[in-house]
């Protein structure tokens, strides 16, 4: 057995998100979402579910803090609902939004733990989105306005911010595929939500920026390395062209002011509505990148695709295959590994945190109290050990959160998976740490683990 050890000053933390867990929907004047708005929507989420209270931490918000702090966290990651800061989307600062959020960081650095605040984790205000939601161009500078609101109020509260959640997923699965709010089935619609998301990337930082000094910017992007499902040159090229579109599509336009060449036809910029001057406007020099990382991804070649890449991804098949979580994902902890060494060669070596990694589990209570999710222990040990590969092969990591720290509702999927280190009983709001929690408590105190 040998120990792996991570480096002095990581962080370990864990990671949610406002419409997740916060409930409190219709608590001091908040604003209507399109989560809100959705998540009513007959034939939406499985079983009818939605975020009107989900794990209450509107009001148990130091129960949450009590768990990080059990676990010996250092760091929370959490998202700041944009409708409690302007219920419609614009105009001032709602004082009891800030105020929750006040108080939530003021507890956070009083019990040790960095705040970690992310400012759009898909709650559009639906104000906005009657207005043309992300499609829309203008949105871009509503949500400048928002960072700039936020930053003013809450920039001496935490110093380091991420902009957005995963723009690739919110962008597609909202406006392309429709399965997530605000629903809309659109190709067109969900390629011009990735400019404006682009162009507001680059704006809010700007605006952050001007509000307070010193701060470290990053956006978590979800990724995932994409391997050739065969031998053929044609899937090495279309997972390339597929890596480009999921993985760096908003990561290029931030760091280099252009969108990688992910289209066989090349970029479509008159859809897209991409203008003069947006180059300069989408840039948005990140201090650090956050990946989120869930699994990997195997693609072939498929020339009539629906976007013009050219690529596909498949379900890896037969001993090719790992085993899945309950959400049927599959677990691969060297695409960790791979995914950061990648990012690492490839931008020079850029500050990374891991912002989110993590599986779904539904292992319940035993009769003993105890809740023996074995497997959530070896999905985190085996993506560690991986990622600890890739610092040892010199890839900058300074920290790994956790999604999530508490069962909640995963959007379509409602209430039926979960991905806590700590159990929710949604009828009481009660919260008990799973066996994952107290091992991944134990990692953090010690900062490693031993291997096998
Ligand atoms: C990520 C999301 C997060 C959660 C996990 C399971 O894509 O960022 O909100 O749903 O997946």
């Amino acid at each position: 057995m040998s120990r792996i050890e991570f480096p002095p000053n990581f962080q370990w933390g864990a990671a949610t998100a406002a419409y997740q867990i916060e409930g409190g929907m219709r608590v001091a004047g908040k604003g209507e979402s399109i989560w809100d708005r959705f998540s009513h929507s007959p034939g939406r989420i499985l079983g009818g579910a939605t975020g009107d209270i989900a794990c209450d931490s509107y009001h148990r918000f130091q129960e949450d803090i009590d768990l990080l702090k059990s676990m010996n966290l250092s760091s929370y990651r959490f998202s700041i609902a944009w409708t409690r800061i302007q219920p419609e989307g614009k105009g001032p600062a709602h004082r009891s939004g800030l105020d929750y959020y006040r108080r939530l960081m003021e507890a956070l650095l009083e019990a040790g733990i960095r705040p970690l605040p992310t400012l759009y984790h898909w709650d559009l205000p639906q104000a906005l989105e009657d207005s043309g939601g992300w499609p829309a161009r203008d949105t871009a500078g509503r949500f400048a306005d928002y960072a700039a609101i936020t930053l003013r109020e809450l920039g001496d509260l935490a110093s380091d911010w991420v902009i957005f959640n995963e723009p690739n997923v919110f962008t597609a699965l909202g406006y392309v595929l429709g399965i997530h709010a605000p629903g809309h089935q659109s190709l067109e619609a969900g390629l011009r939500a990735t400019h404006t998301v682009n162009l507001a990337q680059g704006e809010a930082m700007r605006a952050m920026r001007s509000e307070s000094s010193g701060l470290r910017i990053g956006t978590a992007f979800n990724m995932s390395p994409c391997e050739p499902a065969g031998d053929r040159e044609e899937d090495a090229e279309a997972a390339e062209r597929w890596h480009r579109f999921v993985n760096l599509w908003f990561l290029e336009p931030a760091l280099h002011g252009r969108y990688p060449e992910a289209f066989l036809k090349g970029v479509p910029e008159e859809t897209m509505g991409i203008q003069d001057g947006d180059a300069e406007r989408m840039q948005a020099p990140l201090d650090f990148l956050g990946i989120n990382l869930y699994t990997r991804s195997l693609v072939e070649e498929d020339l009539n695709d629906a976007y013009g890449i050219g690529a596909k991804p498949v379900e890896p098949q037969g001993d090719r295959a790992g085993p899945r979580t309950d959400f049927g994902w599959e677990v691969w902890p060297s695409a960790l590994r791979d995914m950061v060494l990648r990012i690492t060669r490839d931008y020079d070596r850029p500050v990374i945190e891991i912002t989110e990694n993590g599986c779904s589990y539904g292992d319940a209570p035993s009769a003993g109290g105890q809740i023996p999710d074995t497997r959530r222990i070896e999905f985190h040990r085996g993506f560690l050990q991986a990622l600890h590969q890739a610092i040892e092969a010199g890839a900058d990591v300074r920290s790994y959160h956790a999604w999530s720290l508490l069962d909640n509702f995963e959007w379509a999927e409602g209430y039926s998976q979960r991905f806590g280190l700590a159990w929710v009983d949604f009828e009481t709001g009660e919260r008990t740490l799973k066996d994952s929690g107290l091992w991944y408590g134990q990692v953090a105190q010690e900062n490693g683990f031993e291997a096998r």
